[in-house]
């Protein structure tokens, strides 16, 4: 369960941009900066093991080619994603508990992939990380469905990068908590009308920190950070 109030800055992608993406150096880094929270993006290996990856391809953040999908893990796990191998989910929530990080999981199925992929997060979340600090978020309305049934005591977040006109009744069906949104949707009115629904709003991504000052003035509860030393000491005053 989130201890209330959860921290502010969530450094993206595990280390921003000062690291390679979605890599347990990455996750180091934003804790001995200072930081509280992380994102990192969660996709099935083709064994159907949950990995950090932000493409369903392998091409931009691994020495490999192909799908992500469709690779195994003995093939996965041989490749260099920025000094050491993609990881696994269970490695990263490991090492979030280690430093004390909260991990902003975000479950991004490869297409066709989305009830199996929650499912696999979810199992694996079940067996052995139920009592860790823990939101989940996906753009994936399936994803989320399907986390609310297999772990519904976990929170969970619905990511938008466009605002569908059945928002509100969606929410409140999946049971989100949040809504993570792409900045351009955030505007003063919608933060409050979020909040008149009880959701909060987290913004995506932000490379300066005036923008984290005016959004957290209009009732903004977090962001999303990429170049995490510009955000520095305001995420290391980031604390409850
Ligand atoms: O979770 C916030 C952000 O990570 C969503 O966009 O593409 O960086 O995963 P993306
Ligand atoms: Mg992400």
């Amino acid at each position: 369960m989130l201890a209330p109030p959860p921290p502010r800055y969530f450094a993206h992608r595990g280390g921003g941009t000062l690291a390679p993406e979605n890599t347990l150096a990455g996750i180091r880094l934003a804790a001995r900066l200072g930081y509280r929270a992380v994102e990192f993006d969660v996709m099935l290996s083709g064994s159907g093991t949950p990995v950090l990856i932000h493409d369903e391809t392998l091409e931009r953040t691994t020495n490999g080619s192909g799908a992500v999908a469709t690779t195994d893990d003995a093939a996965l796990f041989a490749l260099d994603a920025g000094g050491e191998p993609p990881p696994r989910f269970a490695q990263a929530v490991r090492l979030c508990g280690e430093f004390g990080l909260l991990a902003n999981v975000e479950v991004k199925p490869a297409s066709g992939f989305e009830r199996q992929t929650a499912q696999r997060v979810a199992a694996e979340v079940r067996a052995d990380w139920l009592a860790s600090p823990l939101l989940f978020s996906s753009f994936s309305r399936t994803a989320l469905q399907v986390l609310q049934a297999e772990i519904p005591d976990l929170p969970r977040a619905w990511l938008l990068a466009a605002l569908p006109d059945d928002w509100r009744a969606e929410a409140r069906r999946l049971g989100v908590v949040a809504l993570h949104l792409d900045l351009a949707l955030v505007t003063p009115a919608l933060v409050r009308e979020c909040a008149g629904l009880g959701l909060a709003v987290r913004a995506y991504t932000l490379q300066t920190p005036a923008l984290a000052d005016y959004l957290f003035g209009i009732g903004v509860a977090g962001v999303f950070v990429d170049p995490l030393d510009r955000f520095l000491p305001q995420a290391l005053a980031d604390r409850s």
